[in-house]
């Protein structure tokens, strides 16, 4: 079966520090212009009608960076969501955010909270934003849910995808990682199942709406058998 189009894309924005650093910069100015580039995609995503596109912006590991790097990515986010969120209200996009809040500020996640409640009831893109995200900790999460709730023959495959971050998007069909490294970095273990995977040396603020097409492109080539023939 042709894989033709991707319903659901979820990229790992990876590369901002190698970016900053190839121009003696530091590397919150990668960051910086990694946010252009987010801007740039979600644009892209929205005017081709894609069904949902997943953001890996935070792992529940980046919380080891120094706190100055941490600080600064806190900032731009707030910036982004002040900047941007008037543009996915009115482009009927809406947001959604799989991760773990819980050690982010009181304002970033006010912030955030309120992001979500104004384009919940867009009917366009599904934007999912991965924030102080890790995917073991989601399905050690699930588990627990269902466990609590039924015990041990409650945790059924069907049961943990509504328990995910991810139950309100479409299944995952293509995965792409910048800046050349090939690893997952605790990102959607679960619902990279049977994803397709599209590499790219590209360092993330490099990252075109063209090489978005190419990967995807790439992706109607593939054969996806899901074990079959
Ligand atoms: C990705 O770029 C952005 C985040 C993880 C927040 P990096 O900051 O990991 O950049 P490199 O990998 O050091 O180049
Ligand atoms: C993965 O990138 C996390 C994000 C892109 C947010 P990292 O740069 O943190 O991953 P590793 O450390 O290279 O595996
Ligand atoms: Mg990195």
């Amino acid at each position: 079966m042709s894989a033709a189009v991707p319903r659901h894309i979820a990229i790992i924005m990876d590369g901002n520090g190698r970016w900053a650093k190839k121009r003696f910069l530091p590397r919150v100015a990668g960051h910086k212009a990694g946010v252009d580039t987010v801007r740039t995609i979600a644009r892209a995503a929205r005017d081709m009608g894609l069904e949902a596109m997943t953001l890996y912006a935070f792992s529940s590991e980046n919380w080891k960076r120094p706190e100055e790097e941490v600080g600064a990515l806190m900032g731009l986010m707030k910036q982004f969501i002040t900047s941007d969120l008037d543009e996915f209200v009115a482009n009927n996009v809406q947001l959604h955010i799989l991760g773990d809040l819980s050690q982010f500020a009181p304002d970033i996640r006010d912030m955030v909270a309120d992001a979500v409640a104004r384009t919940a009831a867009n009917t366009g893109t599904k934007l999912a934003v991965a924030l102080g995200y890790g995917a073991q900790d989601e399905i050690v999460r699930a588990a627990r849910a269902l466990a609590a709730a039924g015990g041990a023959d409650a945790i059924t495959p069907e049961a943990m995808e509504r328990e995910l971050y991810t139950a309100p998007l479409p299944p995952l069909d293509l995965i792409i990682r910048t800046s050349g490294e090939q690893r997952l970095s605790n990102f959607l273990l679960w619902q990279a199942a049977y994803a397709e995977f599209w590499f790219t040396d590209v360092l993330w603020p490099d990252f075109t709406a063209a090489h978005l097409m190419d990967a995807i492109a790439a992706f109607a080539r593939r054969e996806r058998r899901y074990g079959g023939l």
